[in-house]
């Protein structure tokens, strides 16, 4: 193989597999033991340094997906592998999770929070350090290296969180609505920091969330999921150079293509929900046409 096959071959390479995915929950609610099918049957392949967005209605199975790839729950169907290996062989930190709240820990300073899986790992002190002030710097936090997490605003919190994921230098970084708990400008500083981020370290970034502006501003490619179908029901390229401006104009046109062609759930503020008007579908995922 030439040099050049090689390359293309790598730039190409899928890190992520999913193969025939189904995960039904039990139903604990009825006396009788019935099953909910909340993923049927879905396949998806990411490249290697992809961003791939997933957005759909809260309920429609993105968390629970999320949890499969992340090893959180082994009880699925299909096969799951990270780089060409079964989930099973990928070591956990393979696959690192940034939630909504970021879970730091309150005892521990910013530099205490990212270096915690670096010294769980046994890094050494020197190259720990060394890692940890590169993180510090890339989430432009230096000034704040030995504060307490309780004296961060909710922006800074979410960049703490994101640099100790990145710190155990995860081959996908999994993301479950990190910023669906904040106000606009400190989402649209989030989206900024994490586009220079993604540009910056060429990482595999899996994104999940209810806000249609952000999967089209933040990803190569924007997976729309219905919970009717319990699966993906369409695929759109988001061709907006990189590196990218929040602000650039095709990000309100395909935010606005994806609205238009969503009926039967209600979008506000490019937000999906489920329409008020019809509180059952909160209970019959079967009702909306997503
Ligand atoms: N542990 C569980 N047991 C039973 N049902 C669950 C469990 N976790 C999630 N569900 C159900 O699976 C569906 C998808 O949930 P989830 O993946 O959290 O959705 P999303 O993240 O898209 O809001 C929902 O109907 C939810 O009630
Ligand atoms: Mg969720």
């Amino acid at each position: 193989m030439s040099n050049l096959e090689s390359l293309i071959q790598t730039k190409n390479k899928s890190v992520l597999e999913l193969k025939n995915i189904t995960k039904e929950y039990q139903d604990n609610k009825s006396r009788v033991k019935t099953k909910h099918t909340v993923i049927n049957n879905l396949n998806l392949n990411i490249k290697d340094g992809e961003f791939v967005t997933i957005v759909g209605p809260s309920g429609c199975g993105k968390s629970t997906l999320l949890n499969l790839v992340a090893g959180l729950d082994q009880t699925f169907g299909g096969s799951i592998q990270v780089d060409d290996k079964p989930l099973a062989l990928s070591p956990s930190t393979d696959r690192v999770v940034v939630f909504q709240e970021g879970a730091l820990f309150p005892w521990l300073t910013v530099y205490g929070n990212i270096e915690f899986g670096l010294a769980i790992g046994k890094v050494p002190k020197k190259q720990r350090n060394e890692k940890v002030k590169k993180l510090i710097e890339m989430i432009q936090l230096t000034n704040f290296t030995n504060a307490y997490i309780h004296q961060l605003s909710g922006g800074m919190k979410q960049r703490v969180a994101i640099a100790r994921a990145l710190a155990l230098d995860p081959k996908i970084l999994l993301m479950d609505e990190p910023f669906a708990a904040l106000d606009v400008q400190t989402k649209r500083m989030l989206y900024s920091h994490l586009l220079r981020i993604h540009d910056e370290t060429k990482k595999t970034i899996l994104f999940v969330t209810h806000n249609i502006h952000e999967a089209v501003a933040l990803g190569d490619r924007v997976i729309i999921m219905s919970p009717k179908l319990a699966n993906i029901k369409k695929e759109i390229s988001v061709n907006i150079p990189r590196p990218r401006s929040i602000d650039h104009p095709f990000v309100e046109t395909i935010t606005k293509e994806i609205i238009s062609e969503s009926d039967g759930l209600s979008i506000k503020n490019g937000l999906i929900g489920i329409d008020p008007k019809n509180k059952d579908q909160e209970n019959d995922n079967s009702t909306t046409t997503f």
